[in-house]
């Protein structure tokens, strides 16, 4: 029996990665999907996975950091759907190595604006909309990076930081009316990003990977089931956790 039969689950950043992927993993679960991402091709090949995969579900052209955007893609999703059921907040940006010295003001503002203001205005919208429901599941993607530091991503480190010490407060805040918010921290997953962090040198791909005991990174699935468990009853007393799911990355 299908999870999510009758629920709307909202995927910001699903137009590729483990927002895809998760947007699919909703879809087989029986939920109708709303993918809310900047790229609208691939946003659209993404609702065309959700279909494949048996549900139904549309795309809305939203940048994180826009809090208008924010409110027209939840608005979007309540007079398609009538109600908002579950959300993942996977929209993010990756930095290069630089030293501190060398970092600009624009790439501050760049990635703490998409990795941390963006979920705060987010789950401000979602929640909002959640608590006219009676209830709800959240799930923000941070990192493990954020629990054990990349050399040189000193901005992307705390950001991922940052989004755990919203997930964990906003929680506390919404346990009683119902509203779970969690967060995972994936190790290194086969996506998009990984594969600009690591174009220019070969060698720090080589260098990830032996950083996870498991030996390899993951594959965006890998985390869209966590999100899935994280959102369903048999997480139903799971509220402001952080769920590392990383290959042990974080172990050592
Ligand atoms: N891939 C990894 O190794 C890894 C590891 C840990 C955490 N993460 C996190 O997972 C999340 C998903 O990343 P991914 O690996 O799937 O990479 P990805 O680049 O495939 O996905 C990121 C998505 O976010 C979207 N996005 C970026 N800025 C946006 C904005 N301002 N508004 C709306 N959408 C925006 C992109 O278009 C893209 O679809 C990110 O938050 C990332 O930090 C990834």
């Amino acid at each position: 029996m299908a999870f999510f039969t009758g629920k709307v689950a909202l995927v910001t950043g699903g137009s590729s990665g483990i927002g895809r992927a998760t947007a699919v993993a909703f879809a087989r679960q029986g939920a109708k999907v709303v993918v809310a991402s900047r790229r609208v091709a691939e946003g659209e090949e993404t609702i065309g996975l959700v279909k494949a995969a048996g549900s139904e579900g549309f795309f809305i052209k939203t940048d994180v950091t826009n809090e208008a955007d924010i409110k027209t893609m939840v608005e979007k999703t309540i007079t398609a759907y009538d109600r908002l059921d579950y959300a993942c907040n996977s929209a993010g940006m990756e930095q290069q190595p630089t030293p501190i010295t060398e970092q600009t003001e624009e790439t501050f503002d760049q990635i703490v604006n998409i990795n941390f203001k963006g979920i705060w205005l987010s789950m401000k919208h979602q929640i909002s909309q959640m608590l006219q429901n009676g209830g709800g599941a959240i799930v923000n993607i941070s990192s493990a990076a954020a629990i054990r530091p990349i050399p040189g991503i000193h901005l992307y480190n705390a950001s991922k930081e940052a989004v755990l010490g919203l997930t964990k407060s906003v929680a506390l805040d919404y346990a009683k009316s119902g509203i779970r918010v969690n967060a995972i921290c994936p190790g290194g997953v086969k996506t998009e990003m990984f594969e600009r962090f690591t174009k220019d040198n070969p060698q720090a791909a080589d260098a990830i990977i032996q950083m996870h005991p498991m030996g390899r990174v993951g594959e965006s699935e890998e985390i869209a089931d966590g999100v899935v468990w994280l959102c369903s009853d048999q997480a139903s007393f799971v509220t402001g956790q952080i769920l590392a799911i990383d290959g042990g990355f974080i172990l050592q």
